[in-house]
């Protein structure tokens, strides 16, 4: 039971799967309340499969249901990458054949299915908002923000805050069935970069939205903020929406201030609980900002064309991200996988972890870092590295394991040992 609208959006994904065989693939995560399935449609050269070294990207629009430029967007972008492709355009070949490209127009389809189902061309500025229970699934995201403004005082892990709490995230009754099934996707998945798509507004919005002291309006740094920023001015840039520095507020009383470039920090603009951008930075990899796309949440069809024409190549752009930074493998000496193994970046308090295949990415503006590799049990080894804003360096560690350590360490002393009787005849 999709619903007229489901059904729509399943017939233009099930279009350009058809166009594109070999490279896409239609899945679903879940099912919303109402038992409308969450479509994803997938890109990439080897759909169906995380190909080691290869990055996994997302976007989700319209987890507000009444939020409807993000859901379209994404269709369009979904039928110009597959056109775009067959017509043996470089650019999108190289994106598609080295990132893996999942798209989720619509997180709320009840909601969206409430919102259009309003009479006449004005939609009410609330109603299909929430999900069917009525809950904001931009709200409704553990509240991991608290957890690690206490560990910053306190000392605590700085990442992946959700380890190994997936039972304690299935129980959890708060959580709408939208929410969980969002939340494992996030945890399975090695995700490195992602976008989710709103309205109402007009600029990218990056980490943290909620602020440290709870206060409304507060610029809240993550310790990614430097790369943050610039991912944000990755998508703004290319907007020229967005990013007109003389565009007028959408409504006259917006408070506006907080915006620069057609960027803002999301506390400073103002404060989120339970949002889903910072609950993807501190549950897992994945670096993820928020996107409001036009003033009008639910515009007229006619209109969907030109915001299309707007955010083409920011879309584009913005995957293209993903490709930044440090990235490579982590192996032992005999050259076996090392999985979930950590990678620290001196001076940025946030660490991030290796994939199944040991393959890992480390998002990072320009500059001259140190960069550490390390696992319980290994020896940990500091490399210098020089990241240019792009492509991402290929840095491979190999650690030495602690109980090899240790055997070279007892070979050695037999190799002394028997030195020195053979030298002193005993
Ligand atoms: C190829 O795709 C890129 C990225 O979307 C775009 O900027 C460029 O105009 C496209 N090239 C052609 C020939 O259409
Ligand atoms: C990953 O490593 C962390 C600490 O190094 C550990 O707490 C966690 O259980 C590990 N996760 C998995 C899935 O092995
Ligand atoms: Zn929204």
């Amino acid at each position: 039971s999709l619903g007229k609208r489901g059904r729509e959006l399943r017939k233009a994904l099930v279009s350009v799967w058809l166009q594109c065989p070999t490279i896409t693939r239609i899945y679903t995560i879940g099912e919303s309340f109402e038992g409308r399935e969450l479509l994803v449609l997938e890109m990439s050269d080897n759909p169906g499969t995380h190909e080691p070294g290869e990055p996994e990207f997302k976007y989700i629009a319209n987890m507000h249901g009444n939020e409807a430029v993000g859901r379209e967007l994404l269709i369009y972008l979904a039928q110009y990458l597959c056109n775009q492709y067959q017509q043996g355009n470089e650019t999108i070949i190289d994106l598609i054949h080295n990132t893996r490209i999942h798209l989720m127009p619509s997180m709320n389809p009840d909601g969206f299915e409430k919102a259009a189902s309003q009479p006449g061309e004005i939609k009410d500025w609330f109603v299909g908002r929430s999900n069917a229970q009525g809950v904001d699934l931009n709200r409704n995201f553990p509240d991991l923000d608290r957890i690690i403004y206490i560990n910053e005082r306190e000392g605590g892990a700085n990442n992946h805050l959700l380890q190994n709490m997936k039972k304690a995230v299935d129980e959890n009754t708060k959580l709408a069935p939208e929410t969980k099934a969002v939340i494992h996707w996030i945890m399975d998945i090695p995700f490195v970069l992602s976008a989710n798509l709103h309205g109402g507004d007009v600029v990218a919005n990056y980490p943290y939205d909620e602020t440290r002291t709870g206060s409304t309006h507060e610029y809240s740094a993550s310790p990614d903020d430097v790369m943050f920023k610039s991912l944000a001015r990755a998508y703004s840039m290319y907007n020229p929406v967005m990013s007109d520095p003389h565009r007028a507020p959408c409504r006259k009383n917006d408070d506006d201030s907080s915006f620069k470039d057609g960027i803002t920090n999301g506390g400073a603009w103002y404060s989120v609980p339970g949002g889903m951008q910072d609950f993807n930075y501190l549950s897992s990899n994945s670096f993820e900002i928020t996107l409001e796309l036009s003033c009008d949440k639910f515009p007229n069809e006619e209109t969907l064309k030109s915001y299309w024409e707007q955010n083409r190549n920011s879309l584009v752009n913005y995957i293209e991200q993903v490709h930044r930074g440090v990235k490579g493998f982590i192996r032992d000496l005999q050259g076996n996988p090392i999985s979930n193994a950590t990678v620290s970046v001196e001076g940025i308090d946030h660490d991030i972890t290796t994939a199944k295949d040991g393959d890992y990415w480390r998002l990072l503006a320009p500059g001259n870092y140190k960069v550490a590799a390390s696992a319980p049990g290994y020896l940990t080894v500091i490399k210098k590295v020089a990241v240019p804003y792009s492509p991402a360096t290929r840095v491979d560690f190999e650690l030495e394991s602690l109980m090899e350590r240790k055997e070279e360490e007892r070979e050695e002393l037999m190799d002394w040992w028997k030195m020195m009787s053979e030298t002193l005849n005993f």
